[in-house]
């Protein structure tokens, strides 16, 4: 997209860990284009990380917020809003689930495991959605990141893959909720990349392998692929877009052998 294509535009983006996860690389994409973006990290120890990679980057913010405190989300509505006034797009790129139910038969899943998993990568995007969508302005789009783990069985994905179709589900009943405000909310699905959160997936790698033999485009999982099309649903371009799992995975979910 063409630089200045946001510009006068403002976006909060949820989940930095480090350089490599994906809303780092999405923030810094929707800032090459103009936006004004902030980044929000989940604790005290990303915090240096987040405050380092924000430096890098003219006029880009940061907040914390651990998705699993009410008190943090609404504290974040209230910076923003003093910061910014009125924000345009909430990309909301975080998941977990706890190592154990990572490992285990899917079988094994224990109930706590179950509610974690669901509070921090499913609840949250409606928390999220209900206190910040006051602050959005008519066109506003909120994103969020999901997994075809979420339709199809990818062995030890296990919880979170059924964490990811609630996302899916949750984002489609926001989208009708929002679509009066003119706010859209949509979700990226995304082949295997190597990040912090992958890397606790057993057998990632060869996840990775496999989806680069089959997918028709080979191996293109890097977030360079999803941040462009974060990019593409924060624009006008997307206007007609909302309620939609849009797939960033060189087609590997349209094949069957
Ligand atoms: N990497 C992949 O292959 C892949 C593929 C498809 C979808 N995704 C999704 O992309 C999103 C980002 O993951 P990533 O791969 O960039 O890994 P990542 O580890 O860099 O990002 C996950 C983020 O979730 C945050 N988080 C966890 N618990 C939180 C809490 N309580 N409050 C606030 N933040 C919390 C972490 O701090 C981290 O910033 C996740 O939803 C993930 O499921 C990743």
């Amino acid at each position: 997209m063409a630089e200045g294509t946001l510009s006068g535009k403002t976006a909060v983006v949820m989940g930095v860990q480090n350089q490599w996860s994906i809303a780092w690389k999405i923030a810094t994409a929707l800032a090459d284009v103009g936006a004004n973006v902030a980044i929000t990290y989940i604790d005290d120890r990303a915090k240096k990380n987040a405050e380092q990679l924000a430096s890098t980057v003219d006029g880009m913010k940061t907040f914390v917020c651990d998705v699993q405190k009410d008190d943090e989300i609404a504290a974040l509505r209230e910076s923003l809003k003093s910061e910014y006034g009125k924000i345009d797009f909430l990309v909301h790129s975080i998941a977990f689930a706890p190592a154990d139910e990572l490992k285990n038969r899917f079988l094994e899943t224990t109930r706590e495991g179950f509610k974690v998993a669901h509070e921090v990568s499913v609840y949250s995007l409606i928390a999220v959605a209900r206190e910040l969508s006051p602050i959005m302005d008519k066109g506003g789009s909120i994103m969020t990141m999901t997994y075809l783990g979420s339709d199809r069985v990818f062995p030890k994905y296990n919880v979170m893959g059924v964490a990811k179709a609630a996302l899916e589900s949750t984002m489609r009943y926001l989208a009708a909720d929002l679509g009066e405000q003119g706010i859209r909310v949509n979700a990226i699905s995304a082949g295997p990349i190597k990040t912090a959160s992958a890397r606790g997936i057993p057998g990632f790698s060869a996840m990775q392998e496999e989806a680069a033999r089959r997918s028709p485009l080979g191996d293109i999982f890097d977030t360079e692929h999803v941040a462009g099309t974060a990019v593409f649903l924060a624009s006008d371009a997307s206007a007609g877009i909302t309620g939609d799992v849009i797939f960033v995975d060189g087609g590997y979910h349209a094949m069957g052998l």
